[in-house]
């Protein structure tokens, strides 16, 4: 009794400690950035593939995996789901050789809504999953409605009860599915459910993200079939059975459109490496439209900012499009631009939280619907802020290092989720920022 008692007060203080992280990001702002900076792997490539890892038995490793709360978030569902799970620094290795739990406990869940992978790949290689269904987040409703239509038309029966998706199929049956939007996570779910069925699967109407091209090349490394990735139809195969892989993860196009923002934003000179340019014509063009100078080379872009920020409008749109993930990033930039910038968000329905934490820093942003018309202001001055979503977050250290004066940017637990070492990154860079604990 005492025991358990113990236990349940030093979970319930872990948990407390893990909602009210109170380290936060304090920025003296007005320094141009210069220097280099080396891209991490993509959190959002790396999430999916190595929920991949359960699609077979035997040891996976993975290099270049970023260490991020997302990424430890997922390693611990597949843990709990029976997968050995493994990490040293930016190597991660999965042996799901012991899978035996087919639920994704709300606990888990809740803590990020990636976790909903899972789905495709428990029912395929279990005929059963149950996973509680993720709900809304900060930037909007995100429903799951895509993932469970297209594992309905794979042969799999699904019940939404107490808030879980429960899915059975005895072996999931090869299919024609048209997804009515392009979407990352649905076109993931069914790629990995799709691999294992009987028989061939065509997905529709798919997202053409790279991170999508990069967990099919995974897949087919372990022995899949899966042609068309990149393009907005997908054939896929079914195989009997996949065998474990090496593979490295591809770098971070949103850490890297992060930074290449931050040196037009300050006028500064930095080259970005270890990256790749084609995953980010969108960026690089729009930057270059605000009157940036940028270099490309294969695996690096110098970005030197321009004295007069050009104004220019933007509209959020699947991959080719410009991300959604950089929205928040490139309103700050446009903050400051010379004119008048309307920004269209056409991806989320409430992905603006930025902005009035922006406003308290000075900016003169007016949202109607889903867009914003940004006017140009001379100067953003520091402030306290936080923010609930992990790119706005990030834009408010881009905020906070043009603003003058000091800016405290609280809640660094959103940002520790998706950047790797972002303030380290910065302060090689020169700028004025350092991670304070309070606790
Ligand atoms: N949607 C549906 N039904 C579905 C699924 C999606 O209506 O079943 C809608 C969503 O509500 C949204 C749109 O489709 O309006 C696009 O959502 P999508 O499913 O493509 O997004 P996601 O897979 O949940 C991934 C990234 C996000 C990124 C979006 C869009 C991961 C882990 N997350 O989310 O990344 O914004 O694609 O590119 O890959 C971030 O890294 O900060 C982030 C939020």
């Amino acid at each position: 009794m005492g025991g358990r008692f113990f236990f349940r007060i030093r979970f319930h203080i872990a948990k407390f400690k893990e909602f009210t992280q109170l380290d936060k990001i304090i920025i003296q702002g007005g320094v141009s950035l210069s220097g280099e900076v080396h891209i991490s792997g993509s959190k959002n490539a790396a999430l999916p593939i190595l929920v991949s890892s359960l699609l077979a038995d035997g040891l996976n490793t993975y290099e270049k995996v970023p260490c991020l709360r997302d990424i430890d978030s997922i390693k611990q569902l597949l843990a709990h789901l029976g997968a050995k799970v493994e990490q040293d620094q930016n190597v991660v290795t999965i042996d799901a050789s012991g899978l035996n739990n087919s639920v994704a406990p709300y606990d888990l869940v809740r803590k990020m809504r990636a976790s909903i992978l899972v789905l495709g790949p428990l029912v395929s290689r279990l005929g059963k999953a149950r996973v509680s269904l993720p709900g809304g987040c900060a930037i909007g409703a995100r429903p799951i409605n895509i993932h469970l239509k297209g594992l309905e038309a794979l042969g799999a029966s699904i019940e939404l009860k107490h808030g879980y998706v429960e899915a059975t199929a005895k072996r999931l049956l090869g299919t024609d599915i048209y997804l009515d939007v392009p979407t990352v996570g649905g076109t993931e779910n069914l790629m990995m459910a799709a691999v294992l069925a009987k028989g061939d699967t065509v997905l529709r109407n798919v997202a053409r993200e790279p991170e999508i091209i990069a967990l099919a090349d995974t897949l087919n490394q372990m022995g899949a079939d899966v042609q068309g990735a990149g393009t907005s139809v997908i054939n896929i195969k079914g195989v009997k059975r996949l065998y474990p892989v090496s593979v490295p993860i591809i770098p971070d196009r949103i850490e890297a459109g992060t930074f290449m923002v931050a040196a037009a934003l300050t006028k500064g000179d930095v080259r970005i490496c270890r990256c790749d340019p084609d995953h980010m014509r969108a960026v690089i063009n729009k930057l270059k439209q605000t009157g940036a100078q940028i270099d490309i080379e294969r695996s690096s872009i110098r970005v030197r900012g321009a004295e007069i920020i050009k104004s220019a409008d933007v509209k959020t749109l699947p991959y080719p499009g410009f991300p959604t993930d950089m929205q928040a990033q490139f309103m700050v930039l446009m903050a400051l631009g010379d004119r008048v910038s309307l920004i269209s968000e056409n991806i989320f329905e409430n992905r603006y939280i930025h902005v009035s934490e922006l406003h308290r820093m000075g900016a003169d942003i007016e949202i109607s619907g889903n867009i914003a018309m940004v006017k140009g202001v001379k100067n953003l001055y520091g402030a306290p802020v936080m923010a609930t979503d992990l790119r706005a977050s990030a834009s408010l250290i881009l905020a906070g290092l043009i603003a003058k004066g000091e800016t405290v940017v609280h809640r660094v637990y959103h940002l520790d989720r998706g950047y790797e070492a972002i303030e380290k990154k910065f302060a090689l860079l020169n700028s004025k920022i350092e991670r304070v604990s309070d606790s």
